[in-house]
């Protein structure tokens, strides 16, 4: 009996439950992968205890030898696998990484450019909820409503009449490379500072399979957990320039304490991506979307932006009669999960959601590839078509099931 059962059976029971849920689940959640067993360990190591302020050498509580030892080992690794002049990989998420980089230059009032919520940008990126959307004026840019690509040059007009101090590139849902560089000139022609949130793409931009922002943004953050594939948690790349004011910004101008286990874990991914069989999988991701999106577009989809670059693919399912709400709920009960996304020209009509958006990072961390894909968007077509069919729901779960036994998460229980 382990010590958890022992104490709390319930919460065992749960973890038991969701380690077979995770199992039997086909997750296709844009933002979540499975984390290799060795980041697991590290998370539940014994650094989940220690108690840790300000950076390695400069800290203030005593006893941590070995908590520094693998901060500088996970930066040292951030800057050598970016290329990075400086990393901070102690903000807890992908939201407190970008509150780091906003705080270190920006005063409140300063103004922000950034990629609307409802065109793929994060509320992290100052949508009113968030706190830096009452802290700082925002203004978004967005997509051409035909290509569904950023209209880089509505981007650069409305970045010089607003004069923002900072522009923000990177998104949550949107499935093309971004022109990093054409961003930076704009920014630069105006002396803002530009910060990427690479929190989807760090694990393809790790294993160079999509261009890094590195070279041309001053701030890139991202977080460990959706193609990085290494936990929860973010970091904060930087040129030097800025080192000290990322690294007060994040403690203690952000965070308090940081979580050893998490950089433990960061350290582990961050020596995981530099082999090569972290790149195959980072290639396999973007060619098995692939393989799903051109399944999508076959099948008479509208798939946006007509394809991907990345590991997203995102349908529109509205414009065949379907309400993307259902469509997840539906999905969820036949053990494939994603979920349900808002799309360009949806914010014309109040409550809408026409799409769903899909990720390969799990389905390829698990082993499946290409030839699964095809039979994923068959599966995905079914339960879309008869939504409301509990018997085709049913039987598309059975199919779920032998699918998801062919190419298990966990060959052991972690
Ligand atoms: C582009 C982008 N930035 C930031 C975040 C926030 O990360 P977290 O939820 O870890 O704060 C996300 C999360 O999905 C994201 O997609």
């Amino acid at each position: 009996m382990s010590a958890l059962q022992h104490e709390d059976p319930r919460i065992a029971d749960l973890v038991h439950k969701e380690a077979r849920r995770l199992e039997e689940t086909l997750d296709l959640i844009a933002a979540e992968n499975h984390s290799p067993p060795a980041i697991m360990e590290a998370l539940g190591s014994v650094f989940n205890t220690k108690t840790i302020e300000g950076y390695p050498g400069r800290r203030y509580h005593a006893g941590c030898v070995n908590a520094d030892a693998v901060e500088r080992l996970a930066i040292s690794r951030a800057k050598a696998l970016f290329t990075a002049e400086h990393a901070n990989v102690q903000p807890h998420s992908g939201t407190s990484a970008n509150l780091g980089v906003y705080f270190s230059v920006l005063d409140i009032g300063d103004r922000i450019l950034s990629m609307t919520l409802s065109h793929g940008g994060h509320l992290s990126h100052g949508h009113p909820v968030s706190i830096a959307g009452k802290c700082f004026e925002i203004q978004h840019y967005g997509v051409d409503r035909e290509t569904g690509l950023i209209d880089y040059e509505a981007l650069t007009s409305q970045a010089k009449a607003f004069k923002p101090k900072m522009i923000v590139a990177g998104a949550s849902s949107y499935p093309r490379l971004i022109d990093y560089e054409k961003i930076a000139e704009t920014a630069a022609s105006i002396q803002a500072h530009f910060m990427v949130d690479m929190a989807h793409v760090g694990g393809l931009v790790a294993a160079r399979v999509i261009p890094s922002p590195v070279p041309v943004a001053d701030f890139v953050t991202l977080t460990c957990y959706k193609t990085m594939m290494g936990g929860r948690g973010g970091i904060i790349l930087c040129r030097k320039a800025f080192a000290k004011q990322i690294d007060k910004s994040v403690f203690p101008g952000c965070q308090g304490t940081s979580a050893v286990n998490s950089i433990a874990a960061k350290a582990v991914i961050l020596k995981i991506a530099m082999g090569k069989p972290f790149a195959a999988i980072q290639e396999k991701t973007i060619d098995t979307a692939q393989a799903l999106s051109e399944r999508f577009i076959k099948k008479g989809y509208r798939v946006l932006t007509n394809g991907t670059d990345t590991h997203q693919v995102i349908i529109d399912v509205a414009s065949r009669g379907s309400d993307a709400g259902l469509v997840e709920k539906a999905l969820e009960r036949s053990n494939i999960v994603l979920n349900r996304n808002v799309l360009p020209g949806d914010e014309q009509k109040p409550g809408a959601i026409s799409g769903i958006r899909m990720g390969t990072a799990a389905m390829v961390a698990r082993g499946m590839g290409r030839a699964e894909a095809g039979i994923v968007a068959d599966l995905i077509d079914r339960v879309i078509i008869h939504v409301t069919r509990p018997e085709v729901i049913l039987s598309v779960k059975k199919e779920v099931a032998s699918l998801c036994h062919r190419f298990p998460v966990y060959q052991a229980p972690v």
